[in-house]
């Protein structure tokens, strides 16, 4: 059996019981390497999680013109502890918990431009820009540079190839955006503002502070990692309640619901697929034997279709009482935004159901997914909805 962009759960649910464990000779991965272990089991994928001195996260080539192979969520410790201290004192829980009448302000805003029209495209409508704009916002990005950031944003959420200009249209683009924070990081040193860039050059943990490359590196994590998952996570939540119109129905008069089904389109179709780790010692997988070296893909979207821990795995049921999905990662490197990403989706699903209803995919026809394994991603998503 073969895996599906689409449609990957049938796989998983074959692989989950057949090959739970295997190795890949011809997988390609986006940074270019060959050949990975493909992990799915609930268990197996938790452990390799925790045991982070065998299973390193140094799996990102060093690549001297990419700011982001220094970034965290490529490190290991004691780098990884010094950096994600340092971050944690600049991206608090009052950060995020400060952007709620931001992303409610978007979310209407947005809403305003298509809601007379009775149909719009979900990722290109709402989406895509919810997230944009907030982590625009957060990183104090001003009003005349919107459109260049939004550019940069939407590029980085693709792979090298798929860029216009292919891998060089990419790097350049790139290069531009570093120049570009590298200016705001100057500025900021020398004249404070109430934005995150401004906080994290003035964190201090034991004397230490982050340097202009390591607040440059986090700037562009956060467009990586914060970015295209949400949209995917405010996308997969559509998709799935216009599945289950009964559930667009409970939602609608019972908005206390929405945060657990938030929770279960986070396992039942979770934003991200797979994460990568590398072994960093020969070791031993149920039997099967890792050589230092090897690349690892650890498929959480099939660790939470687990039928040993999650029962009906294949059943979206929002009032499970299991919700120990492993979308977020789990252990040291746990998402850093899972918190910024539950609040904006929670948001956008609540000012939108207060908004609208009876969604329905327009002419019936299947939103259509991107070609990528690591996200379960709708790229086209044209709907219809009625005023409520
Ligand atoms: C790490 C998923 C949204 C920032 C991770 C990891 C996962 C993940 C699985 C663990 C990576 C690993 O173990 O190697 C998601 C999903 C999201 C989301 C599914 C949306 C639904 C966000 C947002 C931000 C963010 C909104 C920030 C604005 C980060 C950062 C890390 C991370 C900085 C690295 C943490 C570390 O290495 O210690 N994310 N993420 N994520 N995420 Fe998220």
């Amino acid at each position: 059996m073969k895996h599906s962009f689409s449609n990957p759960f049938p796989w998983y649910n074959h692989m989950l019981k057949q090959n739970p464990v295997t190795y890949d000779e011809d997988f390609l991965h986006y940074f270019g390497a060959k050949g990975t272990w493909h992990i799915f089991r609930y268990d197996d994928v938790q452990k390799v999680f925790q045991d982070h001195e065998t299973f390193s996260n140094e799996y990102f080539p060093k690549i001297a013109e990419s700011p982001v192979s220094i970034a965290m969520s490529v490190t290991d410790p004691p780098r990884h502890k010094q950096l994600r201290l340092l971050i944690s004192k600049a991206f608090t829980p009052k950060a995020i918990e400060d952007m709620k009448p931001w992303i409610e302000q978007i979310t209407h805003e947005l809403l305003d431009q298509v809601e007379d029209k009775g149909e719009m495209d979900v990722t290109r409508d709402l989406a895509v820009p919810i997230p944009i704009q907030v982590i625009a916002k957060l990183l104090g990005i001003s009003h005349k540079d919107q459109d260049k950031f939004k550019k940069w944003s939407i590029m980085f959420a693709k792979q090298p190839s798929e860029v216009d200009g292919g891998a060089e249209g990419y790097f350049q683009a790139q290069k531009e955006m570093s120049e570009y924070f590298l200016r705001m990081i100057k500025f900021r040193k020398q004249e404070p503002e109430d934005d995150l860039i401004s906080q994290l050059l003035q964190a201090e943990v034991d004397g230490e502070k982050l340097s202009a490359n390591d607040v440059l590196a986090f700037c562009i994590l956060l467009l990586i990692a914060g970015n295209e998952t949400t949209t995917n996570l405010i996308n997969n939540a559509i998709f799935t309640f216009i599945e289950h119109p009964e559930v667009q129905e409970h939602l609608i008069d019972h908005p206390e619901d929405i945060t657990k089904a938030i929770e279960e389109v986070l396992r039942y179709r979770s934003p991200l697929q797979y994460i990568n780790r590398i072994a960093a010692k020969d070791t031993e997988l149920r039997g099967k034997r890792i050589k230092k070296g090897d690349f690892i893909n650890l498929w959480m979207g099939s660790a939470n279709r687990d039928e040993s821990v999650f029962a009906n795995p294949n059943e979206f049921d929002i009032h499970r009482t299991n919700l120990k999905h492993t979308a977020f990662g789990h252990g040291i490197h746990y998402c850093m935004g899972a918190p910024l990403a539950r609040l904006e989706a929670n948001i956008a699903l609540r000012v939108l159901l207060g908004r609208l209803h009876q969604f329905q995919l327009k002419d019936h026809k299947q939103p259509v997914m991107n070609q990528s394994a690591v996200t379960y991603s709708i790229k086209e998503f044209p709907v219809t909805f009625q005023k409520r």
